[in-house]
């Protein structure tokens, strides 16, 4: 969870042009804009100097209220609330409490979480589509992803995307352990051309490694370090089964991963993964060549279960 239960939002607009877009979208859906408390205006009232800051505080009362019945404590966060501050750089951001932290907070059921979850989304149209989601250091302090967050969430939450995308390292680093030792065992004459192959694929999992990890930072989540199993066989065909198994595994993975990054928003990134997707599906291609096999439909995860 980013910055102990805080997501911050780089704004493109000044602080005022950023009040103006969240109020005129908390009207076009019907949302409630209690108050607005204009803290560096009050600062100035006293004598004081400070960067523009303004809290928005609005909600849904009807939404709110179901989710204060089932967990009371939550009325001291209700209504949502989002903090409009410019830096001492002059940069602009909307920061808000993750919804999976009040949840977890307040020990909302999963049920009720899309009442309050809806925040993120609204509050990233503000900034525009597709903005940067993390202070730059030193504001930000990385922490695991918690695989229990937005677990009930129906939509795919930037948490959740960084848990998967941290998945997915765990196997790029499988795949460049496995691709390293196997391009060196693999003996015989018939496995020479695979073998330099995959001594290939090894410098290019290393490259996807990279790739990922940089996404999972964008994210504000700390990229694991923790590789897959890998498994070894004395049997050359044996050793490709289980990188063409690696493979299959990778190239769902990562064609559920395309959909996510768009359903959130994130254009850059899912262009980011459909390149390593499109070397994922040659490495596939390679083994299963090798192997004298046909290269496998392994479609997607989510063409058999909703996205999550
Ligand atoms: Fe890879
Ligand atoms: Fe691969």
């Amino acid at each position: 969870m980013p910055d102990d239960g805080m997501v911050h939002l780089s704004s493109p607009y000044s602080v005022a042009e950023t009040i103006n877009r969240l109020e005129t979208l908390l009207q076009a859906k019907g949302l409630t804009l209690f108050c607005r408390i204009d803290h560096s205006g009050e600062a100035e009232k006293v004598g004081l100097k400070m960067h523009p800051t303004q809290l928005v505080i609005f909600g849904n009362p009807k939404g709110g209220t179901l989710v204060m019945i089932a967990s009371p404590t939550i009325a001291i966060d209700l209504p949502l609330k989002a903090l409009i501050w410019e830096d001492g750089g002059g940069k602009v951001w909307v920061s808000y409490n993750s919804p999976e932290y009040l949840q977890q907070r307040h020990n909302i059921p999963g049920d009720l979480l899309q009442n309050i979850a809806g925040l993120g989304s609204l509050l990233q149209k503000v900034v525009g589509l597709g903005g940067q989601s993390s202070l730059p250091h030193p504001h930000r302090r990385k922490q695991m992803a918690d695989p229990k967050s937005s677990d009930h969430n129906q939509e795919i939450s930037r948490d959740r995307l960084a848990e998967l995308l941290n998945e997915d390292l765990s196997r790029e680093y499988q795949a460049i352990i496995g691709y390293v030792v196997y391009s060196q065992v693999l003996k015989g004459a018939e496995y020479m051309n695979i073998a330099d192959q995959l001594a290939l694929h090894a410098k290019q999992e290393l490259d996807h490694a990279l790739t990922i990890s940089r996404q999972i930072d964008y994210l504000g989540i700390m990229p694991t370090v923790t590789p897959k199993p890998v498994k070894t066989s004395d049997n050359a065909k044996e050793m490709l089964r289980f990188d063409l198994a690696n493979e299959n595994e990778t190239v769902r993975n990562y064609r559920d991963r395309v959909r996510q990054c768009e359903a959130l928003g994130e254009f850059a990134m899912a262009e980011q993964i459909r390149q390593i997707l499109m070397q994922e599906q040659d490495h596939q291609i390679d083994l299963a060549t090798a192997l004298g096999e046909e290269v496998p439909d392994v479609g997607s995860r989510s063409e058999a279960r909703p996205v999550t």
